[in-house]
């Protein structure tokens, strides 16, 4: 062969290799392609062996055409081979995906009946316009008591069996959630309509008490804000959780220093729809919340205008509520931690 057809060969090779690589998917496929063209014995081998018979001035064109080609030919492989490598990664990433979106199913856990009512608790409130804020459980005594008209030396901070931070008797765990409305009014000037659900502690443990707990605490606080409002507002809130239409409820005058006037909820018992049970010691009533009218003083150590501004406030204690909702008889049993007793709820 002369030259200028050993040159074409090159072409054609080219335009072979060109097209065979075009339809291949698969490594093993690619190697045997690199042998038959770049290969000791391949093609391109072949061609070179042509060189000796040609003339001294023409050796070295065709020598550059065919380094070009194997250049070309073994660049465009090692390309593939990295695509392919690419590809096969996706595809396995793809087999291996997690599906997060797994619908749950019974062993899948359950919900502690603590979460199950504050979420109804949060879904009644928002449809009455509340807010759902959020409060501390570490808190400043200011936030926790002398904001709340409870000043230092006051006998209604030893009812609260505090928890002080060690080494600072300015810090603590709160006894409470009306923490909140201090910093809520701290915050935003009215009108507002909140609610907040969290941890409160104190150091108490008996049969009916535990040193962390739960309460609900809601405010509303604008203008011509009456008790009228309180009691709808907690009567329709406790209507709707226990869906029941004919339970009765009561408010009983009591004290708390940051209300005025201040009162006790009782509910009829949902046990025994009031007849008299265990539950409620055969009274009939249940005491399920702490409420009242905001007091004055509280309103003007926030810088709220209390001529102007009305409002009432009242807190619950969710795990009493809870035990109610569920039949829960043990308040201790809610904070074992066993999974017997807590496998029992269902997750919403
Ligand atoms: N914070 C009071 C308590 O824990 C309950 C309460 C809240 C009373 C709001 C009145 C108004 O006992």
């Amino acid at each position: 062969m002369n030259l200028s057809e050993l040159l074409t060969k090159v072409q054609e090779l080219r335009q072979e290799f060109d097209e065979r690589l075009a339809t291949i998917t698969d490594n093993e496929t690619l190697e045997k392609l690199r042998v038959t063209f770049v290969g000791r014995k391949g093609q391109l081998s072949m061609l070179r062996s042509e060189i000796p018979k040609l003339p001294v001035t023409e050796r070295k064109s065709f020598g550059t055409e065919t380094n070009s080609l194997q250049k070309h030919i073994e660049k465009t492989i090692a390309g593939l081979r990295i695509e392919l490598a690419d590809r096969q990664l996706a595809e396995t990433l793809q087999q291996a995906r997690a599906d997060i979106d797994l619908p749950v199913v019974d062993n899948n856990g359950a919900r502690h009946p603590v979460s199950l009512v504050t979420a109804k608790v949060h879904d009644i409130f928002r449809q009455l316009g509340f807010s759902v804020m959020d409060g501390p459980d570490i808190d400043f005594v200011d936030f926790n008591f002398t904001k709340l008209n409870i000043p230092e030396h006051h006998p209604a901070r030893d009812m609260h069996d505090t928890f002080y931070l060690q080494g600072d008797q300015q810090q603590l765990l709160r006894t409470h959630t009306s923490n909140v409305q201090v910093h809520t009014m701290t915050r935003y000037q009215p009108p507002m309509r909140v609610i907040s659900t969290g941890r409160c502690f104190r150091c108490d443990l008996d049969l009916t008490h535990t040193p962390m707990f739960h309460q609900l605490e809601g405010f509303m606080i604008d203008d011509n804000i009456s008790f009228a409002h309180l009691k709808g507002t907690i009567e329709t809130f406790i209507r709707e959780l226990y869906a029941e239409q004919t339970l009765s409820l009561r408010f009983r005058p009591s004290y708390f220093p940051f209300v005025e006037p201040g009162a006790e909820v009782d509910m009829g018992c949902v046990s025994c729809k009031a007849q008299g049970c265990r539950v409620c010691k055969q009274t009939g009533w249940l005491e399920v919340a702490g409420c009242g009218m905001i007091h004055p003083n509280v309103f003007e150590a926030l810088n709220i205008d209390s001529e102007r501004y009305s409002g009432f406030a009242f807190g619950f204690g969710i795990d009493r509520l809870a035990m109610l909702y569920y039949g829960i008889t043990d308040l201790r049993s809610m904070f074992s931690g066993r999974s017997d007793f807590l496998g029992q709820f269902p997750l919403c």
